[in-house]
This record gives C-alpha cells, sequence and structure tokens, in this order.
C-alpha cells in the first residue's frame, strides 16, 4: 500500500521479472531499443554525466566475434539470444559534459580533467545507467540476461577503444523454454538496512 506504482507494474519490472537464460526467436526491434533507451535515459548520474555507451550486437558475424569472448557457460545463451548489448563506460565523458550541465559547464574542468577520477565516475554512474537498462528491458516486456562472465580485454579489444570499458553484455529477448535458474533468495529489509 505505501508504493503508489501499480501491483501489475511492480510485477514486470521487479517480482515477477527474471533473468532469462534461454529465448524465443521472436526479434527485438531496434525501435524497441530506442524506446527503453529513450525512457531510461532520464536515470539519474552524478553531474548528469550519463558515461553509459551501448554496442547492439546484430550481424552474425558480430555475434561469433562475441561469443568466443564469453565464458563457456555463457556461450549458448548469447550465441541464441535475439539481440545482444554490450554496455559500456565512457571514460571520456567529461567531453560532452558542458552540453549534458549547461548550468555548470566549469564541472568538466574542476572535476574530470583527470582520468582516473573519470574512470571511478564513470564506472559507477555508466553501472547505475545499465540497471536503468535492465528495468527498461523489462518495462518494454523483454527479459534480460545480464553477464559478466567473459574475457573483458577481448570484448574491448574487439568491440570498443582504450576509452570505452565493458560493464556487461546483456541477452535480451522473449523468455524460452526453461530460461529460469531457480530464483534466488534475497536479503531482508532488516538484514540490509540500518537506522541511525
Ligand atoms: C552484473 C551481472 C552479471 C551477471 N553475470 C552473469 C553471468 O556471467 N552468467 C550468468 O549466467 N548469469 C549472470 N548474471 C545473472 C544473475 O545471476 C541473476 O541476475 C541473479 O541471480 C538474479 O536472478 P533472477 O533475476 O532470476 O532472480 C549476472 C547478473 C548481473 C546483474
Amino acid at each position: 500500500m505505501s508504493l503508489v506504482l501499480d501491483s501489475a507494474a511492480q510485477d514486470l519490472l521487479f517480482r515477477e521479472a527474471r533473468t532469462a537464460n534461454t529465448f524465443t526467436d521472436e526479434p527485438v526491434t531496434d525501435e524497441q531499443v530506442q524506446a527503453i533507451y529513450d525512457l531510461v535515459k532520464f536515470g539519474p548520474t552524478a553531474f548528469n554525466q550519463s558515461p553509459l555507451r551501448v554496442v547492439l550486437v546484430r550481424s552474425a558475424e558480430g555475434r561469433e566475434r562475441l561469443v568466443q569472448h564469453m565464458a563457456e557457460g555463457n556461450r549458448p545463451k548469447t550465441a541464441t539470444a535475439p539481440l545482444v548489448a554490450i554496455l559500456a563506460a565512457d571514460n571520456e565523458f567529461h567531453e560532452e559534459l558542458p552540453a549534458l550541465l549547461p548550468h555548470f559547464p566549469q564541472a568538466k574542468d574542476m572535476f574530470f580533467s583527470e582520468r582516473p577520477a573519470r574512470e571511478s565516475a564513470a564506472g559507477l554512474n555508466a553501472a547505475l545507467q545499465a540497471a536503468y537498462f535492465i528495468i527498461g528491458v523489462r518495462a518494454a516486456g523483454l527479459a534480460a540476461g545480464p553477464m559478466t562472465g567473459y574475457d573483458a580485454a577481448g570484448v574491448q579489444k574487439e568491440f570498443l577503444d582504450d576509452d570505452h570499458a565493458p560493464l556487461m553484455v546483456v541477452n535480451i529477448g522473449k523468455p524460452g523454454e526453461d530460461a529460469w535458474f531457480p530464483r534466488s533468495p534475497r536479503l531482508s529489509f532488516d538484514e540490509v538496512v540500518t537506522t541511525v
């Protein structure tokens, strides 16, 4: 009763949403991905720095190049998901910052002139955006299968460059047969939350 989001939406985004390990053949269109991005881009990041970058792997050739860098257990689902997205952090996000933060353009030089500061900020904020992205996939009635089981250096070399660090690979589509591992328990409120 404390939540204002209706119960069906709560189920769609969280309670009944699961991490899919198999997928049907139903395609995931560019229009769906654009609708997901146009929703989740509003999720907050520090200084509005928006460091997430996304590579959609659509071609058979691209898929083959990606699968070889995935951990063994992640290969079959990455090979067969209708769409696979590589989510990456842009460590040079500061170049866009004056445009993204027009009321405080000095932030670029005040806080992000050094690469280590940018890498730290980009890692955190792009990970936040990756989480928004996963929830956005669910909002589109699709299932996401995020994975960090891959050779990050290999994925970076194959699909990105020195300024873009891979965060996770996400399989996207309608869940197929036996799509779920057993639902694992979650920590309770009392185990997680303390009040001072
Ligand atoms: C960042 C991240 C990395 C993950 N990496 C893998 C992976 O490499 N392989 C895999 O099978 N599942 C991976 N998972 C899936 C998680 O194990 C799964 O989302 C979690 O257990 C919750 O499952 P549920 O949504 O079915 O409750 C990953 C999930 C996240 C969010």
